[in-house]
């Protein structure tokens, strides 16, 4: 069976749309950027208009003299707003997932950290959907739905009112042993009459959308992070990786058993498959590519190509907590702010591009390290996708300080390959997971140059800016 899949990716920071035959190969690609606004008190917003026009403008760039026969949409996972069910048209902008305003939602709810914890796996934090559901409730709007994006994007292209498990399980209201919303967790929001959608499969079929061209089926709905996690065969517990977009997120697979981590990361739904569940652990570091843009804000570089040729050969004992949006996982602090520390009358333009990537890459290896911690046996190598991947200081000082091997995915898309690998096992009931993404060779392998002293030490240090923040 020929497929082309229009594979949709609707990021941060942009949105990019992708054709492929649902087995890897990439025979068209668009890409539409976008920048949130990010506003005072920590609010990081976008328009939902720009988020539907990016993702028709994109998806029919793409499709343009291909024969689509499936539309597949991955998502930012926590980005949530009020649309009217009716009309379809949104109430308020989209809070994004980086928006700490919904602080004082969590705060008032710390007598329910424990069971919200237990429950869905996930940590009180304004990073996650429902707080800042109902901050939307509290603030902007009581009219509508509030959903999160996926819903909405969704319900343009095809009428339906569906989200999928791993986008569901990223919300503080999904039941992460049932996959059912928590009417417990519902309350505990003051969410308990909100009209929520339905939870569906990632290879359910949702409905048609004739928005691309012909007649076709909307299935692969999934975060984005879980796509890069699937597209990069991570389907074996303890295969993980990372992806270095607008935020780092590092995803360790967990099989088909629903647990907890006992240090401080996220437990969620990766994905459900053939009828199959199955979960996830994951770190975050919330400014990657977003570090790296304010660093071009400020002037130090030009952009994201600059960073190898600006970054010094040292950090000069320069050290950056990258915490320009709060601290997730371990630490989850929505208030922490960012460190540069270490610097002297010599420190250079070069020294704090290097301490910036370094800080990137220690916070993911300190995740890294804990997901080994609650797997019970160390990871063996980290697989690496996205933008900032093309930065071999990035990529290398994520070797020494992960002490891992770093495995850099061959496509840019793995986002989009991951969405459209789900919608592959939709529209072909013979295939297996395997058979939609296996078969890939890394580009590039970075090993740890560093001793394992070395990295500690750094570690070590890194470890000790964030205690004293
Ligand atoms: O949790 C938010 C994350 O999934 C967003 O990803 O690619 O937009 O940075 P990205």
């Amino acid at each position: 069976m020929t497929m082309r899949i229009l594979a949709v990716d609707q990021g941060t920071s942009g949105t990019k749309a992708v054709v492929t035959d649902g087995r890897g190969a990439v025979l068209a690609i668009a890409e539409e950027p976008l920048r949130p606004s990010y506003i005072g008190g920590g609010g990081v917003e976008q328009d939902p208009g720009a988020l539907l026009e990016s993702v028709l403008t994109a998806g029919r760039r793409a499709a343009e003299g291909h024969r689509i026969t499936a539309v597949a949409l991955a998502n930012q996972g926590e980005t949530v707003l009020a649309w009217d069910r009716a009309t379809g048209a949104p109430l308020t902008s989209a809070i994004v997932w980086q928006d700490r305003r919904a602080e004082a939602v969590c705060d008032a709810r710390r007598a329910h950290e424990t069971t919200v914890a237990a429950r869905t796996g996930l940590v009180l934090d304004p990073y996650f959907s429902a707080p800042k559901m109902r901050w939307i409730r509290e603030h902007l709007t009581t009219d509508g739905v509030v959903t999160t994006t996926d819903t909405w994007l969704v319900h343009q292209l095809c009428g339906a009112f569906v989200t999928d498990a791993s986008t569901a399980s990223r919300s503080l209201l999904l039941d992460l042993d049932t996959g059912a919303w928590s009417g417990e967790l519902l309350d505990v929001f003051g969410l308990g009459g909100e009209a929520l959608p339905e939870v569906v499969a990632s290879d359910a079929v949702v409905g048609t959308t004739t928005a691309f061209g012909g007649e076709v089926p909307v299935t692969g709905l999934i975060v984005d992070q879980q796509a890069a996690l699937l597209a990069e065969a991570c389907l074996r517990a303890g295969e993980a990786k990372c992806t270095y977009g607008t935020g780092a997120f590092m995803l360790a697979q967990l099989g088909a058993a629903p647990r907890r981590s006992a240090h401080g990361l996220s437990a969620s739904i990766a994905w459900r498959l053939r009828d199959r569940v199955e979960y996830c652990l994951d770190g975050q570091v919330y400014t990657a590519a977003s570090a790296v843009r304010w660093l071009a804000d400020l002037g130090l570089i030009d952009g994201a190509d600059q960073l190898d040729t600006v970054a010094a050969d040292d950090n000069g004992g320069v050290l950056c907590v990258p915490a320009l949006a709060g601290l997730a996982a371990p630490w989850w602090d929505a208030s922490a702010t960012a460190q540069l520390t270490g610097m002297t009358l010599s420190t250079g333009r070069g020294h704090l591009v290097r301490a910036v990537l370094e800080g990137v890459a220690a916070q993911v290896a300190a995740v890294a390290r804990l997901a080994g911690d609650d797997l019970g046996t160390p990871l063996t190598r980290l697989r690496v996708d996205g933008g900032l991947t093309r930065s071999r200081v990035l990529m290398q000082a994520q070797a020494d300080l992960a002490q891992l091997p770093v495995e850099v995915y061959p496509s840019p898309h793995a986002t989009p390959l991951g969405a459209a690998a789900c919608a592959a096992l939709a529209l072909d009931p013979a295939l297996t997971a395997a058979d939609v993404t296996g078969g890939w060779q890394p580009s590039a392998v970075y090993e740890p140059r560093w001793s394992p002293d070395r990295a500690a030490e750094h570690m070590a240090r890194f470890h000790a800016a964030v205690e004293h923040r």
